[in-house]
């Protein structure tokens, strides 16, 4: 194929991607590309670049969407004939130019780093696609066959069922299907509760620091939040007891962001808190899956016995956040107390995808998945924690990484955090900020952290071999050196 070189990389922020998509455009619009001529391989086109194969993987899925090029199975990218029949021969390229506009983004988008340790994604690179497609068509055939449009409010019931088994047997918890109730996102069932069970709850207590996105649904909903610091064992118990909310908002499994696995002594005494005063505690399990040396272990609802714990879950770590599934079980009280007006708002999350994720759970393609990216992530963690104390050593501390899909580190240095940020983006690597995390902003000095700045690695997307080489990039952006053989200055 005629050459696109990465020498045409421009300097703007335009996400890789995108350059490498409208360079390839180009191309083929000036016929330099010609029609029937192959594409590089997604992993020529990648070393040529030097850029991940997941950005190749988006610039020729892009030139895919828009009919540049066509897919043959096992054989690569051809460039299509764009006047050919399928085309409408009046169809100009300006209108293609016009399209391919609406589908960018904005010029200002800062371009991702080339070690890019965010959180939030998962590694798509192992996404099970031939297993989920099958699922998905299945569902598909299944919703055309079917005449009633909405689907159940609560979720399609073999959702539900294929969720209560796989709870019980990875999270300890019994529930009833009727305790099940899917939505399209942690923050919309949140929002749910808030407008129906937390009418007259006005008070809750989240830890602090903690998910912002819950603490955007307390506050819209004109909730007074109290931040609860944190200790060893998560929540700190005093201040919760002292603050006199209706509602304990928890992670448990892996406390976010911190990372923490709440001990069982304080689980104990957090049910009891609720047992006694009547609260609520929302149990967010977002990431119980993955857990480092130690098996995963009970959810807290697994030791609800008097109906004060709801409990989240999702599949954003586990498969897709775009999936937007997720899913809280609630005490049979609440269920038979406002089913009559959850019955009045529509299921949020697309039936189809619902059916197909159940058939994923029912085949075992779910819990196979889970295995593998445990390995995967298991790998990817290890290779991190080693790199960080090879390279580091004495001059972080590693935080919060026995379990999930991100870690903290605390840096004894002079430079700020926003310094330090700023160093590691010239070395054209991302780490992420834990301030927004905080109620009043900043890091607060609690007994879990020290004037020392903390910042997010997250490692579930970053491709695994770009580990090594991003660790060795911040050491560079904040000791100055090279080599994390000489002694840093
Ligand atoms: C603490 C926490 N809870 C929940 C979620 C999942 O939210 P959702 O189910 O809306 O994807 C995340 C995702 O990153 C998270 O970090």
């Amino acid at each position: 194929m005629p050459y696109v070189s990465h020498q045409e990389k421009d300097a703007t922020k335009k996400p890789m991607y995108q350059q490498l998509y409208e360079a390839i455009k180009t191309e083929i619009e000036n016929n330099r590309l010609v029609s029937g001529s192959k594409l590089l391989s997604i992993r020529q086109m990648a070393q040529e670049w030097q850029v991940s194969r997941n950005t190749v993987e988006a610039a020729y899925h892009q030139l895919l969407d828009e009919g540049y090029v066509k897919s043959k199975e096992k054989s690569g990218y051809y460039v299509e004939d764009l006047l050919a029949d399928g085309w409408a021969k009046d169809v100009t390229l300006e209108v293609v130019k016009h399209s391919a506009r609406l589908v960018n983004e904005p010029d200002d988008v800062v371009a991702p780093a080339r070690y890019d340790f965010v959180y939030g994604k998962v590694d798509g690179n192992v996404f099970p696609l031939k297993q989920w497609r099958a699922c998905m068509e299945e569902a598909m055939q299944f919703e055309l066959d079917r005449t009633e449009a909405y689907g159940e409010y609560q979720g399609e019931s073999l959702l539900r069922e294929a969720l209560v088994t796989y709870v019980y047997q990875a999270r300890g918890i019994r529930c009833g299907v009727e305790q099940i109730f899917i939505g399209s996102g942690t923050q919309q069932l949140l929002s749910l509760l808030c407008q129906t069970v937390f009418r007259d709850k006005s008070v809750v207590a989240m830890e602090d620091p903690g998910y912002d996105q819950v603490r955007h649904v307390f506050h819209s909903h004109e909730m007074s939040v109290l931040p609860i610091q944190l200790d060893k064992d998560g929540i700190r118990l005093d201040q919760l007891m002292a603050s006199k909310a209706d509602i304990a908002y928890v992670t448990p499994s892996h406390q976010y962001p911190y990372g923490m696995v709440m001990s069982i002594v304080r689980r104990l005494q957090l049910i009891a808190w609720a047992n006694e005063t009547g609260a609520y505690l929302i149990e967010d399990d977002y990431d119980g899956e993955f857990r480092y040396g130690t098996k995963p272990i009970p959810a807290l609802k697994a030791l609800d016995n008097n109906e004060r714990i709801i409990y989240f879950g999702t599949a954003s770590k586990v498969l897709l956040p775009s999936l937007r599934i997720s899913y809280m079980i609630l005490p049979q009280s609440l269920v038979t107390q406002y089913q009559e007006i959850w019955k009045k708002y529509l299921q949020t999350a697309p039936r189809v995808i619902q059916y197909a994720l159940a058939l994923f759970l029912q085949k075992g393609e779910w819990t196979r998945h889970i295995r593998r990216m445990r390995n995967l992530y298991a790998k990817k963690h290890r290779i991190l924690l080693q790199t960080l104390t090879k390279t580091m050593g004495e001059q972080i501390e590693i935080i919060g990484s026995e379990a999930g899909l991100h870690i903290l580190i605390r840096i004894h240095t002079t430079y700020t955090e926003d310094e330090l940020i700023q160093r590691a983006r010239k070395q054209d690597c991302q780490v992420y900020s834990i301030k927004q995390y905080y109620q009043h902003g900043g890091q607060r000095k609690n007994s879990e952290t020290s004037e020392y700045p903390v910042l997010l690695l997250g490692f579930g997307a970053i491709p695994i071999e770009e580990i090594t080489p991003g660790i060795e990039a911040l050491y560079k952006a904040w000791w100055g050196s090279e080599s994390y053989t000489s002694e840093p200055s």
